[in-house]
């Protein structure tokens, strides 16, 4: 029986703790290629941080992928669950649940070998698997299992992406009556409106959804995001100016019908950042630690990311950085389109990015076309972009859209004032100086073109190089400022989103 049964009888709205899971396919440190990691993360440890929110700590299901380092045995408990896996022999597949305590939140493991340990999260180097729609029902299915094996109900499925979209297939497809999970109410959390989960039909089996799954769709096959935004209890975005821009056709990604149709069970909740990880006063990666009140340590810490990539320590010229995975949404063809006019302007450029390098070759040739100027670093490096973030004069962020972005916000925790093209949620998190000149923490421009781009630099560059350095001070100063916490506003907003599902889901369960 679910829990809050008791409170709709009596036509109160529900106000005890909650039983929350996540289901996601990135959980930092564990396994992470992008945002949505960092935030499943930082979420989870933040709901447990609220009072009354949730009960015990969150857990968070993550497939147990190749690289993640599971801790010593001693700590780690070890359940063995059978999955219903229609296309496994026998139609089960037994999987080993490991968790543990993860700094706030319970972090549960499905080591399932033949699934998950591979070359990649997602895919290889001949791109995404194949059976990817069944390794991520498989997670899905083992969170739901895992809990009807404990007898814990849960209240709420907070799912994250596409990956975890196939568990409000399950839900409402296969286990709409079950006591322990059935009624539990879901709520999505959109990252990445790109990427779809597109199951085509003679996959769809891989979903394991019996003979339910030829209802689910059409003709074509399954859109698991798709799917996810229509079942859900609540659905929301990282920011709110994403969370509009995405009811329009040229922003919705084919899902803007979809989002329109949700009404205001769809919302943006802005990204917090976790201001213990990133902290330039304690971050180990820096060559010096720095805060708001002594900058010192930032001098320093320019000095050796300039000797690390090759350029000129000595040089006052304004270094602009640009971190990201290589990936089109991230605008790095403005750049490229930019930089030769940035150069001549005197600035230079330092670049660390990862994923498909072709999306590179344009810097590259300016690179070469300017020695001395650019600095080009093509891989992950976490340190390095601590580095870059810290060693900086200015941050470059010209995606073409960004639903929340975080390497603005860290850049300013880093004393480091962005230049970021004004969509989604840079537009929310950045107060551009030229509009408001007493409250400013970076520089926005409204087309993403390499000539405003150029214009937003070339005002940025004014303040930098002015010979009063008042106005640069009080705008890094200001950046440095900024509260992100979780807790202060999005995790107690996604406490109140998660509440308001149970009681959407109390509404159709009875
Ligand atoms: C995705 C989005 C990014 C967001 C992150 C975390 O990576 O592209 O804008 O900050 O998810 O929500």
């Amino acid at each position: 029986m679910n829990r809050f049964s008791g409170a709709r009888a009596s036509a109160r709205l529900p106000s005890p703790t909650m039983r929350v899971i996540f289901v996601a396919a990135e959980c930092e440190p564990w396994a992470k290629t992008g945002g949505l990691g960092d935030v499943v993360d930082a979420l989870a440890r933040a709901l447990g941080r609220i009072p009354g929110a949730v009960d015990g700590p969150v857990e968070v299901f993550l497939p147990r992928y190749r690289s993640v380092q599971v801790p010593p045995s001693a700590a780690v408990d070890a359940l063995e669950v059978r999955v219903p896996d229609p296309l496994a022999p026998g139609g089960t597949s037994d999987v080993t649940v490991r968790s543990f305590d993860a700094n706030g939140y319970r972090l549960r493991l499905i080591d399932h070998p033949a699934a998950y340990d591979r070359a990649g999260f997602y895919g290889d180097s001949s791109g995404d698997f194949p059976d990817n729609a069944r390794r991520f029902a498989l997670l899905g299915r083992a969170a739901l299992e895992t809990r009807r094996a404990e007898r814990r109900p849960v209240d709420v499925v907070a799912i994250h992406d596409w990956h975890a979209c196939p568990v409000a297939l399950l839900r409402d497809v296969q286990y709409a009556d079950d006591p322990v999970v059935g009624r539990a109410a879901i709520s999505l959390t959109i990252h990445n409106l790109a990427y779809h989960g597109w199951t085509p039909r003679d996959q769809v089996d891989q979903l394991g959804l019996g003979a339910g799954g030829a209802t689910v769709g059409d003709a074509w096959g399954i859109d698991l995001l798709g799917e996810g935004i229509r079942r859900a209890e609540t659905v929301n975005t990282v920011s709110p100016t994403y969370a509009r821009e995405v009811l329009l056709p040229a922003f919705g990604m084919g899902l803007d019908g979809h989002l329109v149709a949700r009404g205001d069970q769809f919302t943006g909740i802005l990204n917090g950042l976790d201001q213990e990880v990133w902290d330039p006063a304690t971050d180990p990666a820096l060559a010096a630690p720095y805060d708001a009140a002594s900058l010192a340590g930032k001098a320093a810490c320019r000095a050796d990311l300039l000797a690390r990539v090759g350029l000129d320590p000595a040089d006052p010229s304004a270094i602009l950085g640009v971190i990201g995975r290589l990936d089109p949404q991230k605008g790095f063809d403005l750049v490229a389109g930019a930089a030769r006019r940035l150069v001549a302007r005197g600035a230079r450029l330092v670049v660390l990015g990862s994923g498909d390098a072709t999306l590179l070759e344009g810097l590259r040739a300016e690179a070469t076309r300017a020695p001395g100027r650019i600095a080009i670093v093509e891989r992950f490096d976490r340190d390095l972009s601590r580095q870059i973030y810290a060693g900086v004069d200015l941050f470059l962020m010209p995606s073409r859209f960004e639903p929340c972005g975080q390497g603005q916000m860290i850049a300013m925790r880093y004393g480091t004032p962005p230049i970021a093209h004004r969509t989604g949620g840079l537009a929310d998190t950045i107060v551009d100086l030229g509009i408001d000149a007493a409250a400013g923490t970076g520089f926005l421009f409204d087309q993403a073109t390499p000539e405003a781009l150029i214009a937003a630099v070339d005002r940025a560059l004014r303040v930098y190089a002015a010979p009063d350095r008042g106005a640069w001070s009080a705008l890094v100063a200001r950046g440095m400022a900024v509260d992100w916490s979780w807790e202060s506003s999005s995790a107690p907003l996604y406490a109140s989103l998660f509440r308001r599902a149970i009681a959407l889901r109390l509404a159709t369960t009875g």
